[in-house]
This record gives C-alpha cells, structure tokens and sequence, in this order.
C-alpha cells in the first residue's frame, strides 16, 4: 500500500503557504537585487543591457523584465569557461558543466551562498516528494559535472536524511543495496529505474516488497504512463524533479507528493516566464510555450531571461502557493519532424507503454528511405510475451497506436528481452541517422 506522505503544513518554509501578493513582493525586491548585482559584476550583462538601452532602475515591475533581451545556451558557450561569473573566481566554491552534444560544455559556477540555496531547496523538493528527516536517501544521479548526484545529495543532508551516495552504474549492486540498506527514497532519472526494475527481477526479489516508499525522478521527460509502471512496479509514490544547471541543477521546481499535479516552482529563487519559441513574446499563464528562467538570489553566475527550450504551461499554486508548471513532456531540441509531423518521444513512450507485451524500455531510430523520412521504434519483448506470434501481435499493435494517436506511420521491431539499449542516467530516445543534404 503506498503511504499517505502529505507534510503538514507547520513543517513547509512559510513562503511555500504564503499569499501571491507576498510572493511578488520578495520576486520584486530579489530581481531588482539580482538585475543591479549582474549589471554591475558582469560585463556580458552590461553590455547587454546597455545594447538594449535599458539599466537595472526602469525594471520597476516584474513585468517590464520583457524589456531585457535573452541569455541562450550559446551566450554561455561564448563565455567558456568562466566569462559569465559576477564574482571573482576565488568565490566561486564549485563548478558543474553539462555535457552538450557537440563542442564545449556549458560552465556553471557557484558561490557558497549559493549551494546552500541551492541545498535548501532540493531539501524543500524532498519534502513535497514525501521525504522526512531520518529517512535513508539513495542517490543513483550521476556524481560528479553533472548536478544531479551532489545537487541531490546536498539537499538530502541538508534535510536531515541518511544518504547513500551510490552515483548511477553497476545496476546490480544498486539492487543489493536498496535490498540492505533499506532506503526510504531513492533519487534516479526514470529511465535508469526501470533498469534497476529489471535487475530486481533478474535477481529474483520481488520489487513490490522493497523498503522504497517515494522515487524522485527528473533530468529528462517522462510521462504519467511511465509514472503510472513504476508506482505499480515498486508500489512506491513517483514524483517529478526538474531543473537545469544553467538555473542551478536539480530543485528549480518539484511536484508535490500529495497531488501530483504538475511541478510547483519555487518561485522565490526563481522567476518563470513563458514565451512563444517563435516571436519571443510572453504568453499568459495556461498558455503553452518555451519557459525562460530568471534567476534571483544567484550570486555566482545570476542568469537574466535564459531560453530552456522547455516547452511547458505556467498554471497557479494548488498544494502550495506557488504556481505550477506542467510536467515537461518535451524539449524543442528533441522534436522530431518526420514528413511535416511533429512527434516527441515522450508521445511514442506513452504509446509504447499500452502495449501489454511490451517492456517498458524503446528507442526511436530515423532513416533515410528512398529518399524519405522512415521512424523504427525499437521496442522490447516482455520476458512473458517473447513468443513469435506474440511479438508480430505487439509490433501491429504499437504501429496501429504510433499512427491513430500520433499520427505517424512507423516501423516496429520488436526485439529479444534485453535487447534495447538500457539507460543509466540520461536515456537517449532517438537515434538520427537521416542523411542530410
Ligand atoms: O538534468 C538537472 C537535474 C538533475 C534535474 C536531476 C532533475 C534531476 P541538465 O543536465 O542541465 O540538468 O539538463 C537540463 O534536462 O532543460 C530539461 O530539458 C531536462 N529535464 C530536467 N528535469 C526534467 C524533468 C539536469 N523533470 C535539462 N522533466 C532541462 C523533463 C527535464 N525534462
């Protein structure tokens, strides 16, 4: 039986309940801190908004922000490694870099200050996620560049928990310790889950029967079908973490165990705006389009309108006063096009998993044929439904889904159990392989 984790209210940060006239307020007062401190401390800032011919004083309103160009994934790369930072380096205490697919990495930099911000609020995550002092934490985000496995770890301490810092890998040995140690919460990208799912049946123990009460799963989309396999797999509560390390890493906004309604943004340190991709205008709340960031108490790297490419809706506070944003079923980087249809994987994900005989792993491959777009979705057999017939049965039923409900038509091939590439942070839904002229 999954447990009723809902905190009471006396135990949440007081901003958390506070009224929205009250949450502006502290937005106000921290972008005017934040928009004078990049001004003065970052000459990319003040170049940029000198370009723009406006200074930190005519911001007088959160909305006048609309007045100041975007910061992008390319001003940081520009700036590699440390042209961004608005302190000297000597007070930046720690460094994290995103990978990128190509080129250099981003850099990120922060001031103590800043991680312990940063640890309060991945604590303040946890604790919607249902997490306690005292509870054991399993950490299974990657150590290390990465933000995940110290953001996460950080935050966990700083909320009292006993945390494992196991890092993600050797999916055998995360089973024997979740088994041993007997941890409350574990911390994993989705995808890397339902790999250690398949390890706990491969070892033989049931998964139901673990000690793990809540998953904190983020660092890529995933759906509420996914949310749905592994609640039922683990009969544990799974709930959503999103972040980025350019804002700061993982804590930025967190769902609440209790609704499990989108993810509340923590709107004190942050400042969401949305804005149709195409024209840059902000949209109002409810409307989807690409979410910008604002940063405002960062003071090593204070980052002003940065495009996350997200595509989510801002919708108001529910479990905490704060609003939501929905949960990120896409990025605008990983929209396939394939012969004028847009197609996300998170739509081919949800697809794959109404398919009984399925297991619930998949990648998407895209060719080029006869001088045509193809998709192969590779899927999976379940070790139930291995049979021939069974898989003929599951490839004409994922194909017919894939086309009614998204509208494409694509190749299925279902392979052996096992046989789909398995994910041990990031899982990397979609291989391009389509000739380009
Ligand atoms: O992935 C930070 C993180 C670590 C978040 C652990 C949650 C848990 P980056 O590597 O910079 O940082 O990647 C950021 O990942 O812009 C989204 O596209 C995607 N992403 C992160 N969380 C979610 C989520 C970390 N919950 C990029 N749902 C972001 C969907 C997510 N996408």
């Amino acid at each position: 039986m999954m447990q009723d984790l809902n905190p009471p209210r006396e135990i949440l940060d007081p901003i958390e309940v506070a009224s929205r006239d009250e949450i502006t307020a502290l937005q106000r007062e921290r972008l005017s801190w934040t928009l004078h401190h990049a001004y003065e401390n970052a000459p990319f800032y003040r170049a940029r908004f000198d370009a723009a011919g406006v200074h930190p004083d005519d911001i007088r309103n959160l909305s006048d922000l609309a007045k100041l160009p975007f910061t992008t994934k390319q001003d940081l790369r520009d700036a590699y490694p440390f042209g961004m930072f608005a302190v000297p380096r000597d007070r930046i205490a720690r460094i994290h870099a995103s990978s990128g697919t190509t080129g250099k990495p981003t850099v990120v930099g922060y001031t103590q200050g800043d991680i312990d911000h940063w640890a309060d609020l991945v604590a303040r995550s946890i604790r919607a996620s249902g997490g306690r002092a005292g509870d054991i934490c399993h950490v299974a985000y990657g150590y290390g560049l990465f933000t995940g496995g110290l953001g996460a770890h950080y935050g966990a301490e700083r909320l009292g928990c006993t945390v494992v810092p196991v890092s993600g890998g050797m999916t055998e040995r995360q089973v024997t310790l979740i088994t041993d140690f007997r941890p409350d919460i574990i911390m994993v990208t989705p995808s890397y889950m339902l790999s250690i799912l398949d390890a706990f049946r491969a070892a033989g123990i049931d998964p139901r029967e673990s000690s793990l009460k809540v998953g904190i799963f983020g660092a890529e989309p995933w759906t509420n079908s996914m949310r749905h396999e592994i609640e039922q797999a683990f009969d544990m509560h799974a709930v959503d973490i999103y972040g980025l390390s350019e804002v700061m890493g993982p804590g930025v906004a967190n769902e609440c165990v209790e609704t499990k309604d989108g993810l509340h943004l923590w709107e004190d340190h942050f400042y969401p705006e949305i804005i149709d991709p195409e024209t840059g205008d902000v949209l109002p709340d409810g409307e989807l389009g690409e979410l910008v960031f604002t940063t405002l108490t960062k003071e090593g790297l204070p980052i002003i309108r940065y495009r996350t490419r997200d595509l989510t809706r801002l919708l108001p506070g529910t479990a905490r006063s704060m609003r939501r944003m929905e949960k990120v079923t896409g990025r605008s980087d990983d929209m396939i096009i394939l012969r004028g249809v847009n197609v996300f994987p998170t739509q081919i994900e949800e697809q794959v998993l109404k398919c009984e005989g399925l297991a619930p792993h998949f990648q998407i491959e895209l060719r080029t044929e006869a001088r045509m777009d193809a998709m192969i979705i590779h899927a999976e057999a379940a070790e139930s439904h291995a049979s021939p017939e069974a898989r003929a049965a599951q490839a004409d039923t994922l194909a017919h889904h894939v086309k009614s409900v998204v509208g494409v038509s694509a190749r299925i091939e279902v392979h052996d159990p096992a046989g789909v590439a398995r994910s041990e942070g990031k899982a990397k839904r979609v291989i391009d392989a389509r000739h380009r002229d």
